[in-house]
């Protein structure tokens, strides 16, 4: 009674939009003037609000010219299914009569009187035919249901014509061996003429739908994502002290943590809340609250530049332990990885603590924060002096530091990786390398038939010590590139870019195979604070410098914590990053849980205004009633299932992800403004 009504209105809302919005509106206006209270206070009160509106109109629908309410009747009684497919394999028999749910697949006529049609249950990964003969009362109804529309079907399992039944054979065999004899079917909805939809129809994400639907591999990617959140919940709720699931919220306040946020307009004039870049607030708040170890699949927003590994709404899977040393989450991150692969994964599980490479290291060798330590390439620092003619044909940089790796070639055929270079160069990857302004890379092919093996220009002795340091062999390029003569600062340098997208394109292009395996490790000893560029917002401060990852982590050392005073640039954080194939996984930190020392940095190293620092008085307070000492992390779960599944992009483990402009084709957000919204949340658009 009550759904029929629901049908009713919204049906109504298509058919005569005008209708449904003069009900609307005088239920609305009933309800201020009083008209409905009685109704209210009575029961059954949806039933009456029906019975009610009846008194403003009373809408004459004609039925029979409404065909498409019989069909839905239907679909409102359809019969239940007998079994899911998985139980129909293991416990039908024979002869029996069974219900299933699924949809229609390519019918085969064999003759007037005989047709075939597999039936896909609802899960889509299985299927088993369907026979209907002209003796069936159901043979005409059959025909008349469009391939791909839903249905439920009711007939008699038997054994296939011409197969041998096994009444233990496995589940894939019984699928070939048996077959449904039709006797009824239910049309559930209709599947429209004009969308062609095959295995090799490429959908746009404007139809995401009927590309999940297609997708195997994909709709597989959305229950494995599944599959890695219950096992990481699972070693999360046993661990000994359990950790607790605690949802924070998503209307938060606007602070400068270090992402671009989006806000949140509200009803209020000139008040908004801010979508939360992540819990770390709240999570330590929780610290301070007596609640020793947190944890939650986190929805988090960041209005940032986006890339294949990058969502402006993400989820992480974040945590935070009170009493406890980055090391105590260190390992509790380790369990929760060797756990995953030793349920989910093929691969090896990784073994032992996880090493650690200092941020220094990673970047010196690397060029990297998050290298990919699977595909050599090592970096390292030219000490022999190079030609200045040679400096100055790769750089006009004064005194730069010139970094120099081997990229194995075809040994058999230079001129193969010639063109290989070449197009590399050439194409919209190799642009950003070509227009550095610190100067391009300077690529020489090691070719054993040319005078100093084609090594010239760096002159014999520098030619005999880059063969010393890189051993090349015929075919390889060694390549060279000039950066300033700076500390490390940022995620990577021009050349760690360049290792890394040679590696890509080579792959690519078939020239080199993928690195394979699972190399995971942590990056540590990050400076505390970095230059502050025009970039990333930071942290407001009026010091030049910014928290490298966010300004609640703590100093590393005794000795980091006197260097606040003398030199904050060279202050080590007592951060950690889990990096896998040159993915950042994840990153956490242990967290100053002393208020003033906090306070200090917001207000004397960063040199954040006082209005900006109020804007963490409630962190503050909360450290300073007792908070005990704290550590976590988050770990990035859409990239965690990427890397799972080895996937180039998140977006691939999302069910509805936003495009590279943020955007979601399908329901087409965001959307523009009307001067009603910007009326209720008292904004005004500027001219620009
Ligand atoms: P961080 O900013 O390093 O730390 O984020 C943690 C992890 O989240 C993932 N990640 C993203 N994934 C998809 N799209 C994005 N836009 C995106 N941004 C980040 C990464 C990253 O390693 N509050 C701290 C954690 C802590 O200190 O406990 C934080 O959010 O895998």
């Amino acid at each position: 009674m009550l759904l029929s009504s629901v049908g009713r209105s919204s049906l109504r809302l298509r058919a005569a939009p005008r209708e449904s919005y003069i009900e609307i509106s005088n239920y609305i206006r009933g309800r201020r003037t009083g008209l409905l209270s009685t109704v209210r206070n009575r029961p059954q009160q949806f039933g009456q609000f029906h019975a009610q509106q009846r008194l403003y109109e009373q809408p004459h629908i004609d039925s029979s010219r409404q065909p498409f309410l019989e069909q839905y009747k239907n679909a409102v009684e359809f019969p239940r299914a007998t079994y899911d497919f998985r139980t129909f394999l293991s416990e039908a028999s024979l002869g029996q009569e069974v219900v299933l749910h699924g949809y229609l697949g390519n019918r085969a006529d064999l003759s007037k009187k005989l047709s075939f049609v597999r039936l896909t249950d609802p899960t889509m990964r299985h299927n088993i035919q369907i026979v209907a003969s002209a003796k069936s009362g159901a043979f005409e109804k059959l025909k008349s249901i469009a391939t791909n529309s839903p249905v439920a079907v009711r007939g008699i399992v038997q054994q296939k014509k011409g197969s041998k039944s096994e009444r233990d054979a496995p589940d894939t065999e019984k699928i070939e061996a048996w077959e449904i004899s039709l006797e009824d079917i239910h049309a559930l909805n209709d599947f429209p003429k004009d969308i062609i939809m095959t295995s090799e129809t490429v959908f746009p994400p404007e139809q995401r739908y009927l590309h999940l639907r297609t997708d195997r591999d994909l709709r597989e990617a959305l229950r494995f994502r599944a599959q890695v959140r219950n096992i990481c919940k699972e070693e999360l709720d046993q661990s000994q002290p359990p950790f607790v699931e605690i949802e924070t919220p998503l209307l938060f306040k606007s602070t400068p943590e270090g992402a671009r946020e989006f806000l949140v307009p509200t009803r209020r004039r000139g008040m908004a809340y801010a979508l939360p870049q992540s819990p770390q607030q709240y999570k330590q708040i929780l610290m301070a609250s007596g609640i020793p170890r947190y944890y939650q699949f986190a929805r988090c927003f960041r209005d940032e530049d986006l890339r294949a590994d990058r969502q402006p709404e993400f989820t992480q899977l974040d945590l935070e332990m009170s009493f406890a040393t980055g090391e105590d989450v260190m390992t509790t991150i380790e369990g929760v990885i060797r756990k995953l692969w030793s349920t989910l994964m093929k691969e090896p599980v990784p073994s032992g603590p996880f090493r650690r490479m200092s941020y220094q290291e990673a970047m010196r060798r690397y060029g990297s924060d998050k290298p990919d330590t699977r595909i050599g390439m090592e970096i390292s620092p030219i000490d022999y002096l190079l030609p200045v003619d040679l400096i100055s044909k790769i750089t006009p940089l004064m005194d730069p530091i010139v970094e120099v790796f081997k990229f194995e070639g075809n040994d058999n055929d230079p001129k193969e990786t010639q063109r290989f270079i070449t197009e590399f160069l050439d194409s919209p990857a190799g642009a950003p390398f070509n227009n550095n302004p610190e100067g391009g890379p300077g690529i020489f092919i090691y070719d054993a038939k040319k005078p100093l093996c084609g090594l010239q220009p760096f002159g014999f002795e520098a030619a005999e010590r880059i063969e010393d340091m890189l051993e090349p062999d015929h075919g390889d390029l060694i390549v060279l590139q000039a950066r300033k003569r700076a500390p490390f600062s940022g995620g990577s340098t021009p050349m760690g870019d360049l290792r890394r997208a040679l590696h890509t394109a080579s792959v690519e292009k078939g020239f080199k195979p993928a690195a394979t395996g699972f190399d995971f490790f942590w990056v540590v000893d990050f400076p505390l604070f970095s230059p502050s560029t025009d970039a990333e917002p930071g942290q407001g401060g009026a010091a030049g410098i910014s928290s490298t990852h966010h300004p609640f982590t703590a100093p590393k050392t005794a000795a980091d914590v006197d260097m606040l005073l003398t030199d904050p640039t060279q202050v080590v954080a007592d951060h950690y990053d889990l990096v896998v194939n040159g993915v950042e996984l994840g990153g956490g930190s242990r967290r100053i849980h002393d208020a003033k020392v906090q306070e200090f940095i917001l207000r004397d190293i960063l040199k954040m205004p006082p209005e900006r620092l109020a804007d963490f008085s409630h962190l503050l307070e909360a450290l300073r009633a007792g908070c005990p000492p704290h550590a976590g992390i988050a770990l990035g779960f859409d990239r965690l299932v990427a890397v799972m599944l080895g996937k180039e992009s998140v977006r691939d483990v999302i069910a509805f992800p936003k495009t590279g402009k943020g955007e979601d084709p399908m329901v087409k957000a965001p959307t523009p403004m009307t001067e009603e919204s910007l009326e209720t949340y008292h904004l005004r658009l500027r001219d620009e």
